[in-house]
């Protein structure tokens, strides 16, 4: 289980201090597809990444399958993130010197899959999202979706127990978003993986469960 007990996160910047988040307790059951909504500056992302131990909340703590990860080393925590965690940016961050294959392929050499389970691995994620054409094309040679697709299948390839992801399908047309919605469906359903997904799209959120709405920062609704 995800279990978020009264986290708190506040930035200083230009604008002065900012509360992104006050004060979210929530849980998400292992297995789940759970949603966030909530409009532009409302803390989804902020909320993903205090999740994967990204960012450190000023107050509360994040309970992954048991371990509180704000409590890890450093070391410690890139070990569990390595192994355990798929992120999907919402700006994209591929390498740009790697190729889309060898994007792909990074978590499963960090985590030591090599040789030809990695590559057969990386065939069938190449052809899941429809782009065996640009194995070995560089990242700034896609367009906005087939980066997003390739960062979909980053996230997944070394099939971790929970995937965050930050409005994966923005930058999609409605058929792609869907392929790409459902490659994720797939590997919570064949490995048990649990989903949080900072979306607008309310095809999904109407089939995801919980739904955490956020406003302000502030956990306006939880729907099982
Ligand atoms: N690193 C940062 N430094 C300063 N302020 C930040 C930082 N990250 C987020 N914020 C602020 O925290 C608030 C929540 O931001 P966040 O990115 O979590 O919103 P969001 O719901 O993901 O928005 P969007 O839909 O536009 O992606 C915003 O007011 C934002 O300006
Ligand atoms: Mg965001």
């Amino acid at each position: 289980m995800i279990q978020l007990s009264h986290i708190t996160k506040s930035f200083r910047s230009g604008r002065g201090q900012v509360k992104a988040l006050s004060d979210i307790s929530l849980s998400v059951d292992i297995g789940r597809f759970a949603a966030i909504e909530g409009v532009s500056g409302s803390g989804k992302s902020t909320l993903l990444y205090c999740i994967g131990g990204l960012e450190k909340p000023d107050r509360g703590e994040v309970r992954c399958f048991g371990t509180i990860i704000h409590r890890l080393t450093p070391s410690k925590l890139s070990l569990f993130q390595r192994r355990h965690l798929g992120f999907i940016f919402q700006r994209g961050n591929l390498l740009s010197y790697l190729t889309v294959a060898e994007n792909i392929g990074m978590p499963l050499t960090l985590n030591g899959i090599v040789g030809k389970v990695r590559d057969k691995r990386i065939e069938a994620l190449l052809s899941d999202i429809d782009l065996k054409s640009a194995t070995n094309a560089l990242p700034h040679e896609l367009s906005g979706g087939e980066t997003q697709r390739v960062s979909v299948a980053r996230a997944i390839a070394h099939r971790p127990r929970l995937l965050l992801a930050d409005e994966p399908t923005a930058n999609l047309d409605t058929s792609t978003g869907r392929r790409v919605v459902q490659l994720m469906r797939d590997l919570a359903k064949d490995h048990g993986c649990t989903i949080i997904m900072a979306t607008h799209d309310k095809e999904i959120t109407d089939t995801a469960e919980p739904v955490i709405g956020l406003k302000d920062g502030q956990l306006i609704r939880e729907e099982k």
